[in-house]
Parts: structure tokens; C-alpha cells; sequence
């Protein structure tokens, strides 16, 4: 005869066996760990970011697939090493079942091995170097990649009598990867590269690159600077005349980032660049979007890491509407390739071979709408690859 202590066990055991088999366990709230930059330089990353996802929760619910959402915000500060120590204290004493954020690439570089160790997803909403995704099998990005928005500017310059280029950017890997795909691309059209700089990622001071850029006399300026920088380089390319001297300004769409667009004043009216998101796409989604995001941030203007953020948030959930709420590292993975949707800034799809972004890139010019600077798009390349080409 079972006594009374085994009996409760095995009804215990049974009971749990019962809800595990319908899916019940997943009633279990699913913690996500948001990693960003929330003070220091990148801040406006951090804003942007936390700022999409808490719509994205207002919008669509907290509760998915039956699990109710937690997100456990952490400020990284930009430091490499707090992002890697929140990434493991989130996994390991939080128990947090996705990684996301990465507002910066050496952040998400910080925080792949942790991902890979602890098989959990990681998505990156902000970074924007190339290999990311090769750094763990768990990435997956749905931000942008460098080579994927500086290649379309570098196919138009030479079309549009920009023959001669001189570039400048930002001294890491997402700096060298647009200068390198630019000159590819540039010089493959036939055009030159007259000079090219590298400025470094701390206490930047663009006013010495500036200057011999305007020396080197291009028809155009080719600039790449992380989300935030723009205004302190439109500042020196307005004050050191390089406009005057007939040079243009072209770069992939972060130097031109709508959080300080309409700060940076005329100086930057006539700025073409290339890029997956303007605050100015005229669809539908966006201009709800905009007006949501704004609605819900008196002042704020969404801007290209925003929807980095949102469309975080959307993969997430629509993964776990297919595997039911688990989010077991490969089988999310594998549901994750292939997915496709409409972002506000248009069409995009998770890459089943690189579980890197596929997007359209648009080609922008600065205007003043309605008393405000925009990137206002003119034409557009339709699904660009995340290695631009
Ligand atoms: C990265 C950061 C940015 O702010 C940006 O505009 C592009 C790339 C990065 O570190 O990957």
C-alpha cells in the first residue's frame, strides 16, 4: 500500500506532468533583459530604443503566446564590460529567457559568449557591424548593418557627378566597415578616393579632419559618426565654409539621425545619404508610428534606433506565437529565419542564412517640411542583403 506522503507526490508529480504537457508551465512570467546605453554619449540610443519597446508592449499587450512579458531594464553606460556582467547576471540570477538591446557594437560584442554559453537568444536592436551575427549562433539583429546602407550612397555619388571623395569616419569596426564598403562600391563606379580619416570614438574632435578634408578639395564629404554625433560634424562642415567650396555632404543615414536632425539647423539642408529609416517615410505605419512614439514622448521624433527597438519587440513576439512560448535557443532561432513583416520603415526580413536583417534602403535628401528638417526620400533600393550587396 502507498502511504499518504507517496501518494501526494505521485498526484504532485502527476499534476506537474499535466501542466507541463498543456503548456501551462508557460504561464511562468518570460523576463527579457534589455541591455542599452541609458546615460553617457549614446543615451539618445538608450531613450530611443526603451521608449519603442514600451510602445510596442502598450500596443500589442503583455501578454504573448501565454506569457506574460517582463522587461528587466539594465543602463550599460557604454562600457563593455557592465554590458557582459549584466548580460550573465540577467541569465543566471534573473533568469531572463532573451538578451536584447546592444546599442553599440563593442557592447554586442561583450555579450555573444554569454548568449552562447547559456543558449539564449540574443537580439540585437541598435549595433551595426557586419559580423555581429557570426559572433553566436543565438543572434539574431534587426537594427541595420554599415555595409548595407553605405553601399547604395557610394552606387549613387558617381551617377550624380561625385567623382572625387574624401571620407571620414569614426575609428571601430562599424566605422571601418563603411569605409571600407564605400570605397569598394566607389571606386568599382569609377570613382577616386582623395583622402580618407579616421577619428577617434572617444572625446571626438572633427574640427583637424574637417579642415583637411576641405584641403583635399572632393566633390564630396563622405562621413560616417555613430547615432548622437551628427550635429558636432555638421557644426564643422558649416563653420570651416565647406558647403561654399562646393562640397557635399553624402554618408549612410546616421550622420543626419532625426533624434537632433532639426537641431543641426541649415547647415545640413542639401545632406544625401542612404538609409533604412527616416521619421519622413510616407506610409501609413509610419505616420501612425511617429505619432504614437510622440503622443506617448511630448518632443520625441523616433529615429533609426527606435525602430530597431520596435521591430526587436515585433520578432519576439511573433517567435514565440510560433513555438508556442518557448524560447528554447534553437528551436527560436530556427523559427525566427525567414520572418517577414512590415515595419514602419517598410518591408523587412530576418535572413534565414545570416539571421541578419534584409531591408530597403532609401535614398534621402535634407529639407526643411513645414519649418522642420527632414530626410526627405527620393528613390529607393529595394531588399539590400546585410553585406550590401
Ligand atoms: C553603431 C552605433 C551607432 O550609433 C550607429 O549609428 C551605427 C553603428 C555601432 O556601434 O554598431
Amino acid at each position: 500500500m502507498m502511504d499518504r506522503l507517496s501518494f501526494r507526490l505521485v498526484v504532485a508529480a502527476l499534476a506537474l506532468g499535466v501542466l507541463m504537457s498543456t503548456g501551462a508551465y508557460a504561464q511562468q512570467p518570460l523576463k527579457i533583459g534589455l541591455i542599452l546605453p541609458m546615460t553617457g554619449p549614446f543615451a539618445s540610443t538608450g531613450r530611443q530604443v526603451t521608449a519603442a519597446v514600451k510602445l510596442y508592449i502598450a500596443e500589442h499587450g503583455d501578454v504573448v503566446a501565454g506569457r506574460k512579458i517582463e522587461v528587466l531594464l539594465r543602463d550599460d553606460t557604454n562600457a563593455p564590460e557592465t554590458t557582459k556582467r549584466f548580460a550573465q547576471e540577467l541569465v543566471t540570477n534573473d533568469h531572463a529567457e532573451i538578451l536584447t538591446g546592444f546599442g553599440l557594437t563593442p557592447l554586442a560584442f561583450a555579450a555573444a559568449p554569454i548568449a552562447t554559453a547559456a543558449k539564449v537568444p540574443m537580439i540585437v536592436m541598435s549595433a551595426g557591424t557586419l559580423v555581429i551575427p557570426e559572433k553566436s549562433p543565438y543572434i539574431l539583429r534587426t537594427s541595420f548593418t554599415l555595409p548595407q546602407q553605405s553601399a547604395p550612397i557610394a552606387a549613387w555619388a558617381t551617377k550624380h557627378g561625385i567623382n572625387k571623395v574624401f571620407t571620414l569616419v569614426t575609428d571601430y569596426a562599424p566605422g571601418i566597415d563603411a569605409e571600407t564598403t564605400f570605397n569598394n562600391v566607389f571606386k568599382a563606379n569609377g570613382g577616386q578616393i582623395v583622402g580618407e580619416a579616421r577619428v577617434p570614438a572617444q572625446n571626438p574632435d572633427y574640427a583637424p579632419f574637417i579642415q583637411r578634408a576641405k584641403d583635399a578639395k572632393p566633390d564630396a564629404l563622405f562621413v560616417f559618426v555613430p547615432s548622437g554625433e551628427g550635429a558636432a560634424v555638421m557644426k564643422q562642415f558649416a563653420e570651416r565654409g565647406l558647403a561654399k567650396a562646393g562640397i557635399k555632404l553624402i554618408g549612410p543615414g546616421d550622420v543626419t539621425d532625426d533624434d537632433i536632425l532639426d537641431s543641426m539647423g541649415d547647415a545640413a539642408i542639401g545632406t544625401i545619404t542612404s538609409h533604412f529609416y527616416s521619421a519622413a517615410h510616407p506610409s501609413a505605419e509610419n505616420k501612425a508610428y511617429v505619432a504614437a512614439i510622440e503622443k506617448a514622448n511630448p518632443g520625441m521624433r523616433p529615429n533609426f534606433m527606435s525602430v530597431g527597438g520596435w521591430d526587436g519587440m515585433e520578432l519576439i513576439y511573433e517567435v514565440l506565437k510560433k513555438t508556442n512560448g518557448s524560447t528554447d535557443g534553437d528551436k527560436f532561432i530556427a523559427a525566427a529565419k525567414g520572418l517577414s513583416w512590415v515595419s514602419p520603415r517598410g518591408k523587412v526580413t530576418i535572413d534565414p542564412r545570416t539571421r541578419d536583417i534584409i531591408q530597403d534602403v532609401y535614398m534621402r535628401e535634407v529639407k526643411r517640411v513645414s519649418g522642420h528638417l527632414y530626410n526627405v526620400e527620393f528613390d529607393q533600393v529595394a531588399s539590400v542583403a546585410p553585406d550590401g550587396k
